[in-house]
């Protein structure tokens, strides 16, 4: 079976020959080309499907990804498709697999779907596709869902892993929380001063900028990375006389962040972040 790739290195005209008529009539992002067997299964595997979760497949095809997720996983499956008739050959292919109640195919166009309901995502669309998605994955999605997707990356935003399947390329993310603003906190510092910190925080997808406040000094943050719910960033300050790294490590739930605060010099608290507006 040729892939998307190999479709794209061929000619355009070669494309619109073996497109059928009914097809050409539908405003295609993207061609259909069916992810194999073997490519599903390691998707599937690498976003860590099971019985708890809705996985949207957007421009899902002969909805294999979907059924699939159902048949062996007992997942709740999403599939969004522009063209009736895959959405026909889809719904024909889960009534066979007897997964009818577990998979639900939408007729539409993926960039207008409602995201919000998915805990999983596959994707098998072209490069530029999944640049022009990427804004709305990172907006409607809960911190932490997985995204997987066949043979095409993210542009800049590296994926966390790539895995190989015969000639085709896998590559996994999770959204990153939404961490930028400013963040007030107390912290007992050792001696059991208690201490009033700002945090201000910038975001570009997985990576955090910017400084901590602290008795009328800022510093900046350093190393600063958001892995899904995780934010986690260094801070150098001084403490009598010697310059401190504090590793700051949280996890963002319902819109705190809650963690720990660990100095090199042993010194170590462990507060709660509590958010502010963000336009303070
Ligand atoms: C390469 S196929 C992938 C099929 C399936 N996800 C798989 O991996 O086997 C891409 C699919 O996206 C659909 N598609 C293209 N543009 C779309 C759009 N704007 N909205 C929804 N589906 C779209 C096409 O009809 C096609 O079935």
């Amino acid at each position: 079976m040729r892939s998307i790739r190999q479709l794209l290195s061929g000619t355009t005209a070669f494309f619109f020959v073996l497109a059928p008529l009914a097809s050409l009539a539908v405003d295609k992002d993207v061609p259909f080309v069916p992810t194999d067997e073997a490519v599903v299964e390691v998707m599937l595997k690498l976003a860590d499907v099971g019985p708890k979760d809705t996985l949207y497949d957007l421009g899902s095809g002969d909805g294999r990804i979907v059924i699939m997720a159902a048949k062996e996983r007992g997942a709740h499956g999403v599939g969004v498709d522009i063209d009736p008739e895959r959405i026909a050959e889809s719904r024909a292919n889960a009534k066979r697999a007897g997964v009818t109640d577990k998979v639900q195919f939408i007729e539409g166009d993926l960039f207008k779907v409602d995201l919000r309901p998915a805990t999983a995502v596959t994707l098998y669309l072209l490069p530029a596709v999944n640049l022009k998605l990427r804004p709305k994955l990172l907006a409607e999605l809960r911190p932490g869902t997985p995204i997987v997707s066949h043979d095409f990356d993210m542009g800049d935003w590296a994926p966390e892993t790539t895995v190989k399947v015969g000639n085709a390329t896998v590559y996994l993310w999770h959204v990153p929380a939404r961490v930028a603003g400013t963040w007030r906190y107390h912290v007992t510092a050792p001696g059991g001063k208690n201490e009033r910190h700002q945090l201000q925080l910038t975001q570009d997808l997985d990576k955090v900028r910017g400084t901590v406040t602290m008795d009328g000094r800022s510093f900046p943050v350093e190393n600063g990375r958001v892995d899904g719910e995780r934010v986690m960033f260094t801070v150098k300050r001084p403490r009598q006389g010697a310059m401190v790294v504090q590793r700051y490590e949280g996890r963002m739930v319902d819109g705190r962040i809650s963690g720990v605060i660990a100095a090199d010099d042993g010194g170590n608290t462990g507060r709660r972040l509590a958010r502010t507006d963000s336009n303070e």
